[in-house]
């Protein structure tokens, strides 16, 4: 799960170009970085463990290469370490190679190539390939990639360089995203894992698929499929300038996106509100009013985050809209044999557009005859490709990887979704019109939940010391419980749980005690007798118990030991602002434990393996 860049080309120093779209990947991975290059016939090359930052570092002089790959990972075969980083080498060093993907595979080449004599230098599934590239070459470099490209079994985008090919990248591509920019006069040919990291040199793009292998020489592209047959690939011009992301005076981007939220969120509503109707307007949906009828199902896939606004839409749809919906962590449904149709409506979240899950549960849905809706933050990527509608969050780059303005957009576009369906169905124009003015609420619901954020941060260091957390929640707060308890595992690296309430009874209440504080969020509606009656088990318990609430409640008080309150919205929308207050509380307590809170441990931004 990683970022390949690669630059052929004149008109820039090629390490240069090569370190700045690494930058640019570092989202996919920040375990350790290199980049790999030639001078006059001799293979060059300079690998970190760490960010990308560490790589820079170690480059005192302008070194001139002719050509460069690079590569950003994160670790899955071998630990982050400069040995197992990328570009890998064939024995004799003849070759160097980067990879995104899994080669699943790769411990039966392995000892094939080791009982060929055959010396490995790393523990990863990466320099397999490179090594077995090297075994099949005569002279014929493509011939050789084609060959081994055969043997591998798994996901993967690769792109390697040979030291008697000057001027030549191969690039080969099967399930993973690997995009090739060029300029009209191919004076600089590029590839990229993601095609944005191109943004602001105006290129044409491609991009490689199902096991296409890609020959860049200078001035020249040639592509080959399995056959080894050339494809005229369709390209697209991108244009769009390269934004720079500054923290704008905040300790972290994590901060500063969740001081956005009001305006990310009025962002994702801005153009999309119907008044007159009582409904949204979604001219972007590409999908007709007819095939929305006939949907009977829908289906919602997605991972982490995104997984949750996907729990939330399912039960919204399946109350508002009268339809049935689920919602399927991505990594589980790919493997299921799950009931799909024509009538089936496959809504994939992913901020990033990117997650190999996603994009895999997306395409075997398609397979058996869904219709694909993405909701989506990021242009250009590979789920807005191919997706039959994409409904964009507009919520600008999100930094860090923590993901927080993301997700209460996506929050807020599948409400809107959930009220363009259920006025097609049956909600009527007057509840149309209340449910919008509820929708048309949340900027300022998220402006008052942050300008309390001081009393929060003095609460959330009381709870700074604990080491285990419970979150707790009904209904639409079940969802937000989860989300809160895994953003302050995220960047807290403390152990959290959500919890629907009510089920606590059923097990979990045995890990109740003094020592692990309970937090709840308490919605009003039909079950907030029920949740009270909850809170006052735990605390019968011992637990340290600290509540957020949207009404004033006396009783409430006498049970918890804190009581936050939250600015008052539909029950049906109370996650956003539940969901803001968890962000916030992660936050603090992760600053409180001097966490690296922007790119916490062992994570990635965007999680391109399965
Ligand atoms: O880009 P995606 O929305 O597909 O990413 C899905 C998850 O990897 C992501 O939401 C992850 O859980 C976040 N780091 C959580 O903050």
């Amino acid at each position: 799960m990683c970022g390949i860049f690669g630059y052929l080309g004149s008109l820039e120093n090629p390490l240069s170009a090569c370190l700045e779209g690494l930058k640019k990947l570092e989202y996919r991975g920040y375990d350790s970085a290199g980049i790999a290059g030639l001078i006059k016939g001799r293979l060059w090359a300079l690998k970190e463990s760490g960010k990308i930052a560490a790589l820079e570092a170690q480059i005192k002089n302008k070194v001139p290469l002719e050509i460069a790959i690079g590569h950003t990972r994160w670790a899955t075969h071998g630990a982050p370490t400069r040995e197992n980083a990328h570009p890998h080498f064939d024995e004799k060093e003849t070759l160097a190679l980067v990879h995104n993907g899994i080669i699943e595979n790769y411990s039966s080449i392995k000892t094939f190539l080791k009982q060929q004599g055959i010396k490995f230098f790393s523990e990863t599934d990466t320099e397999v390939i490179a090594q077995l590239v090297a075994y099949h070459y005569q002279s014929d470099l493509l011939k050789a990639v084609q060959a081994a490209l055969k043997e591998l079994k798994g996901a993967f985008a690769i792109a390697l360089i040979h030291k008697d090919h000057p001027d030549t990248i191969v690039a080969a591509s099967r399930e993973c995203p690997l995009a090739i920019g060029f300029d009209d006069l191919k004076k600089e040919i590029l590839i990229s894992s993601d095609p944005n990291a191109f943004l602001g040199r105006n290129l044409n793009v491609a991009y490689l698929q199902k096991d296409e292998i890609a020959l860049l020489q200078k001035a020249k592209i040639e592509i080959f499929d399995t056959m080894n047959h050339p494809i005229l690939k369709k390209t697209e011009k991108l244009y769009g300038q390269n934004l720079l992301s500054t923290k704008k005076g905040y300790d972290h981007f994590m901060l500063k996106e969740i001081f956005e939220q009001p305006f990310t969120i009025q962002k994702s509503l801005v153009g999309r509100l119907d008044e007159g109707l009582g409904s949204a307007h979604l001219p972007e949906l590409a999908l007709s009013n007819l095939d929305l009828t006939s949907v009977r199902q829908i289906l919602i896939t997605a991972c982490g985050t995104s997984y949750h606004a996907g729990l939330f839409a399912a039960e919204l749809l399946e109350e508002t809209a009268r339809l049935p919906a689920r919602a399927e962590i991505a990594s589980e449904l790919r493997y299921k044999n799950p009931l799909i149709s024509r009538e089936t409506l496959l809504i994939a979240i992913s901020q990033s557009g990117e997650t190999a899950d996603t994009l895999g549960a997306l395409r075997e849905a398609r397979a058996r005859g869904a219709r694909i809706l993405a909701i989506c933050n990021v242009k250009n990527s590979t789920l807005a490709r191919e997706a039959d509608a994409v409904l964009f969050l507009n919520a600008g780059p999100e930094i860090s990887v923590c993901s927080t303005k993301a997700f209460t957009s996506q929050v807020t576009l599948l409400a809107l979704f959930t009220l363009y369906m259920a006025r097609l169905r049956h909600l009527g124009q007057k509840e149309g019109k209340k449910f919008l003015r509820e929708l048309s609420l949340l900027p300022q619901i998220a402006s008052e939940v942050l300008n309390q954020s001081g009393r929060l941060e003095k609460l959330a260091l009381k709870y700074s010391q604990f080491e285990n957390f419970f979150f707790l929640g009904r209904r639409y707060m079940y969802p937000a419980c989860l989300e809160a308890a895994l953003k302050l595992k995220e960047i807290s690296y403390l152990n959290a749980n959500g919890y629907p309430a009510g089920e606590l009874k059923h097990g979990p209440i045995a890990l109740i005690s003094q020592e692990l504080p309970v937090i709840a969020f308490a919605a009003k509606g039909p079950t907030y007798g029920k949740m009270l009656s909850n809170l006052q088990e735990v605390k019968a318990r011992g637990a340290p118990l600290f509540a957020f609430a949207f009404e004033k409640d006396r009783e409430l008080e006498k049970i918890a030991d804190d009581v936050f309150y939250l600015p008052r919205i539909s029950d049906e929308l109370a996650i956003l602002p539940a969901s803001i207050a968890g962000q916030l509380f992660a936050y603090f307590i992760a600053k409180e434990r001097g966490r690296e809170i922007d790119q916490p441990r062992n994570l990635a931004k965007s999680v391109t393996v399965e």
